[in-house]
C-alpha cells in the first residue's frame, strides 16, 4: 500500500488499550491521539505505569489497540505491517538477546530478517558509533549490561529505519554511554531521521527533544514544544536548605532531598508570598538560591495537577 506523500512520521489517533487481567479489565491506554512530523526528536513522558511501553508496543505491532489507529510514515500498523515495521527501529526497555551469537553476528541476522545485505559498511559504522568497534567478535554472553544495550541500539538500526524508537534506553546505563548514545541518535536525527524516545531522565528530554507529551494513567496530560512548557508553568525555582519541617500546604508541593528543599513559583511575587509564609511558619532558610524551573519542576507540578 503506497504511503500518502503528507504522511506525519508517527500518528496515533485516538487510541485505546485494555488489557485482559486476573483482577478484570485495565486501561492502560485512554484515547491517545497525536503526530510527530518527519525529522522531530519526540520525548514521551511519564511515571512508571503511564503507558509509554504499551503506546511503543503498539507502534511496533507487538500488542493491537483495543481501539484506535496508528500509522508509521503513512502504513497502517496493523494493515499495512510489514512496511509499518520496516519504517521503525525499536531499541526496546528490556534486554533481549541470544547468548550464542557474536556481536557482528547478531547484526547481520538481524539484517537478514529485515531483508537487507551486504551492510557491513553500514554496521562497522554503527559498531564504531556506538563505541562496539572492539566487541565486534565478542558473543554476546560475554557482554556487560552496557555493552549489550549499546547492542540493541545498534540492531534496533541495521535497515536504516527512518523513525527511531527508544523506550527507557539510559535506565540504568552509566553516563558514558548515556553520552555516546546520544551523541550517535542526535546525529541521526540531523541526518533526517525521527526519534521517538521514552526516558525518565527528564534532563535528557529537555536537552534532545523539540516536543515533548506527558502521559498519566494512560492520557496525554500535556503536548507542546519542549521550551512552551518550560515557559508556560512554573518557571521559577526556589532552592534552600532547613532543619525545619516546612508547613503541610508547602510541603505538599516541595522536592525535598535531606535538608534541600525546592519548590516553584510563576513569578517573583509568589517567591515573595512563598517567603513571606516560611517566615511566618517559623522556617529558617540557609542557602537559598533562585533559578530557573526545569522539566522537572514542570513535570511535577502536572503530575499534581492531573489526579
Ligand atoms: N501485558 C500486560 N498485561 C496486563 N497489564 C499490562 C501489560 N503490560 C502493561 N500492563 C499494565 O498497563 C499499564 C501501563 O504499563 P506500561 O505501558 O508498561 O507503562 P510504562 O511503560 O509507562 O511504565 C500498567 O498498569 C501495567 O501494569
Ligand atoms: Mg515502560
Amino acid at each position: 500500500m503506497p504511503a500518502p506523500a503528507s504522511a506525519p512520521a508517527v500518528r496515533f489517533d485516538a487510541v485505546s488499550k485494555v488489557y485482559t487481567t486476573p483482577r478484570g479489565p485495565l486501561q492502560a491506554l485512554d484515547g491517545v491521539s497525536f503526530d510527530i512530523a518527519p525529522g522531530e526528536f519526540f520525548g514521551l513522558l511519564g511515571p512508571n505505569g503511564a503507558g509509554k511501553t504499551t503506546l511503543i508496543s503498539i507502534l511496533a505491532g507487538l500488542a493491537h489497540a483495543t481501539q484506535g489507529q496508528v500509522t508509521v510514515m503513512g502504513h497502517d500498523v496493523r494493515a499495512d505491517y510489514v512496511a509499518a515495521r520496516h519504517a521503525l527501529g525499536i531499541v526496546p526497555q528490556e534486554l533481549v538477546f541470544d547468548p550464542f551469537f557474536s556481536v557482528r553476528e547478531t547484526l547481520r541476522i538481524q539484517s537478514g530478517y529485515f531483508g537487507v545485505r551486504g551492510n557491513d559498511a553500514w554496521i562497522d559504522e554503527l559498531l564504531e558509533g556506538l563505541g562496539l568497534a572492539d566487541k565486534a567478535g565478542a558473543n554476546m554472553r560475554q557482554l556487560s549490561g552496557g555493552m549489550k544495550r549499546r547492542v540493541l541500539v545498534a540492531q534496533a538500526l541495521v535497515h536504516r529505519p527512518p523513525v527511531i524508537v527508544l523506550d527507557e534506553p539510559t535506565a540504568g546505563v552509566d553516563v558514558e554511554l548515556r553520552q555516546t548514545l546520544w551523541q550517535f541518535v542526535a546525529k541521526l536525527n540531523k541526518q533526517g531521521h525521527t526519534v521517538l524516545l521514552t526516558t525518565h531522565y527528564l534532563e535528557e528530554a529537555e536537552a534532545l527533544c523539540s516536543r515533548i507529551a506527558m502521559l498519566k494513567k494512560g492520557r496525554v496530560v500535556a503536548l507542546d514544544r519542549t521550551a512552551n512548557l518550560l515557559a508556560g508553568t512554573a518557571s521559577t525555582m526556589l532552592r534552600f536548605k532547613t532543619d525545619d519541617a516546612l508547613p503541610d500546604d508547602i510541603a505538599a508541593q516541595a522536592r525535598v532531598t535531606g535538608r534541600i528543599a525546592q519548590v516553584t513559583a510563576h513569578d517573583a511575587a509568589e517567591v515573595e508570598t512563598m517567603l513571606g509564609r516560611l517566615r511566618a511558619a517559623g522556617v529558617r532558610v540557609e542557602d537559598l538560591e533562585i533559578g530557573r524551573a526545569d522539566l522537572e519542576d514542570v513535570f511535577l507540578e502536572i503530575m499534581q495537577g492531573q489526579q
